[in-house]
């Protein structure tokens, strides 16, 4: 059997000088899981996909993806972790100064496609988030349900095996989140592990879907 794609050991994060957001997690996720993480605003979601994404560090325990401990990369090892790792943050950090195609073609730059590829992979992408007629606009110009989906676009352009997406529905309309939904479901049906950090339990409660919580510290199953 392959070993999961992310286990995490003992790991706690503490903020100094006295904040600990959770302690002792241990957490295993199998190749192809669509996960749903859940709990109250504050019990540490995003801080916990921040470890995965190795933003931060933790205070201790262990953290391995697809095998490595992420406690054994040096700084210039993290970009090629992070190439296998699309997130979506809560903030989005689009870049005010470009276009929507280019906060897009920019996470697809460094996978070296030729040019052409990488604009028809980008303005599909864009396509299907709805947003093929704004790929010109900057991301100040437009809702922040329209820059909640660029930086999905962003994300997934790469077509990354690890998906980290941090309440990415939280400014969209039940239309545009059911949409972002199927999206999801198709990207882990073409076998991208996703991790989905979420408050609104209508994305989870009639799926089959793992759920973990975040709760008082700890993470229940
Ligand atoms: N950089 C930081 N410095 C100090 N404390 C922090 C930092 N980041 C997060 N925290 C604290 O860690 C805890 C967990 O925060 P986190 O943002 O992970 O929660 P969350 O579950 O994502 O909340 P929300 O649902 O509101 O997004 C909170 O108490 C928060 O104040
Ligand atoms: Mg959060």
């Amino acid at each position: 059997m392959e070993p999961p794609i992310i286990r995490m050991e003992g790991v706690s994060k503490r903020f100094p000088p006295d904040n600990q957001a959770f302690s002792d997690v241990n957490l295993e996720i199998e190749k192809g899981e669509f996960v749903f993480l859940t709990g109250p605003s504050g019990s540490g979601k995003s801080t916990l996909l921040r470890l995965m994404f190795c933003a931060q560090r933790p205070s201790s325990g262990n953290i391995w993806i697809e095998g490595v401990d992420l406690s054994t990369l040096t700084n210039s090892q993290v970009p090629y972790l992070r190439r296998k790792i699309g997130v979506i943050f809560q903030d989005f950090k689009l870049l005010p100064n470009h276009t929507v195609f280019d906060n897009v073609v920019l996470s697809l730059e460094v996978i070296g496609l030729k040019r052409e590829q990488a604009d028809r992979r980008v303005k599909q992408v864009l396509a299907g988030v709805g947003l093929g007629e704004k790929t010109r606009r900057y991301p100040p110009q437009l809702s922040g349900g329209e820059q909640q989906r660029v930086a999905i676009a962003r994300a997934v352009v790469n077509r990354p095996p690890i998906i980290l997406a941090d309440e990415p529905t939280g400014n969209l309309d039940r239309e545009r989140t059911d949409e972002v939904m199927v999206l999801m479901e198709e990207l882990n049906a073409r076998g991208a592990t996703i991790i989905f950090a979420t408050h609104n339990d209508r994305l989870y409660s009639n799926t089959h879907r793992r759920v973990i919580k975040l709760s008082k510290g700890k993470l229940e199953f």
